[in-house]
């Protein structure tokens, strides 16, 4: 092995912590790489036609990204090649007994460092995922430009880069802990950071942080929060020059809406200063007013193309899907009227949602486009409804529950 502390870590801790036997009883889901979130931000909600997609998950880790990924494709009957990818063998283990365990056949497992991704797998590659690696990297920078050189021209990438604010507390808990274990094994970092967290006085700004609890979830969760030899987090302004200095630019947050001022400013003469500030600041003053955004989750894709990339609720075919498969709980609970109320870690948010959202919603199923949606509610009784009313309903529908990640568009 390498006498990189980072490679030496995730030989020992894989991350994070899976047990290949609960792919029996559920798959993890999430962001980036739900596969109709990657085709309603990366590819306007057509995959690729014709051919298998082509996706590389870089610094796969235990595999969670990679098994959604593989598992979605297989349950909607696209035909994918994915390309596997991480520096460390332990966590390939544990990747590929999970493959195993849903009996997927589409991954192609390596081991090596995305800075040789050229060499190793050269693509091209419609879509690449890079969730929690780039910002463990010497060079974050060479580490993107790898990837961006094995990204075709119409593809993307989901990436996940640290986020400074919600993460309070962390990096100067880090640094003690670097200055008491710097040098130490593994195995006696961990008992010295667990035994630190027993007594830290209350003022600590990491007890004061309720959003973090990777380190309570397991050793390879504290290893990864608290013991990390290598991280650095990334305001919205960092990310995006970072994502432009690789030639790419961001197609879209992951969710909108924690993104856009207007969740968190309710003055209007605010608002009205706020929104003649471009897209780009705007979601940065969001991250610096709101304070509790831990990770930034956002698709990339060539410079020029964001615009193009993501999916437009106005063109015409597409069909609305649900993130979650099945009719939701909370969807089957909305009655006329009512709202949806959530919380995003510490602020609450209220959706109103329209008067056909039932009706909408049971009839969503991710093969039927929009006009088929109104003739099916029109059928089922709401026969004094115009298609423009129809439409008007609709669309706040779709901006409420597309900006808290729970609705995308597709073509079947
Ligand atoms: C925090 S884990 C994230 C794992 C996974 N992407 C996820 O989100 O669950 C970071 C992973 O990146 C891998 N890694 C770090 N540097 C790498 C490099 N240069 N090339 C490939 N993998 C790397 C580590 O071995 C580790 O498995």
């Amino acid at each position: 092995m390498s006498g990189d502390p980072v490679a030496t870590q995730y030989e020992a801790y894989p991350y994070p912590a899976r047990n290949p036997r609960d792919e029996r009883r559920r798959l993890v889901e999430g962001s980036p790489s739900h596969l109709d979130e990657v085709a309603h931000y990366v590819f306007a909600g057509r995959l690729p036609q014709g051919r298998p997609l082509r996706a590389l998950v870089a610094g796969g880790g235990t595999g969670d990204g990679l098994i959604m990924l593989a598992q979605h494709a297989a349950d909607r009957g696209v035909a994918a090649e994915i390309v596997y990818l991480d520096l460390s063998q332990a966590s390939r283990a544990i990747a590929e007994a999970r493959a195993r365990e849903r009996g997927l056949t589409s991954i192609r497992f390596l081991q090596g460092s995305i800075l040789d991704i050229a060499t190793l797998a050269p693509g091209p590659f419609d879509y690449i995922d890079c969730c929690g690696v780039l910002h463990h990297l010497p060079d974050p920078l060479a580490g993107l430009r790898a990837l961006a050189g094995v990204m075709g021209p119409a593809g993307g990438m989901g990436l996940m880069l640290y986020a400074p604010y919600g993460r309070e507390g962390v990096y100067p808990l880090q640094s003690a802990l670097r200055r008491l274990a710097g040098g130490q094994a593994p195995r006696e970092r961990l008992a010295l950071a667990r035994h630190l967290l027993d007594g830290l006085p209350p003022t600590n700004g990491f007890l004061r942080n309720p959003w973090l609890g990777d380190h309570r979830a397991s050793d390879a969760g504290l290893y990864d929060l608290l013991l990390h030899d290598r991280d650095r987090p990334y305001t919205v302004g960092e990310m995006a020059a970072l994502v432009d200095a690789a030639g790419l630019e961001i197609a879209s947050f992951i969710q909108p809406v924690r993104y856009r001022p207007d969740t968190y400013v309710k003055q209007p003469r605010l608002l009205a200063q706020i929104r003649t500030l471009p897209a780009l600041e705007q979601a940065a003053l969001a991250e610096e007013l709101v304070g509790n955004i831990k990770v930034h989750v956002a698709y990339v894709v060539a410079k020029g193309r964001a615009a193009a990339a993501v999916a437009d609720p106005g063109a015409p075919g597409l069909c609305p899907v649900l993130a979650e498969s099945g009719m939701p709980e909370w969807a089957r609970a909305v009655r006329p009227g009512s709202a949806l109320t959530l919380d995003m870690d510490g602020v609450p948010l209220r959706l109103t949602l329209p008067r056909l959202t039932g009706a909408i919603l049971s009839h969503v199923d991710g093969k039927t486009p929009i006009p088929d949606l109104y003739r099916a509610v029109v059928a089922a009784g709401a026969r004094d409804v115009s298609f423009e009313a129809f439409q008007g309903q609709f669309a706040q529908l779709y901006a409420a529950l597309n900006g808290v990640g729970k609705l995308y568009l597709r073509h079947p």
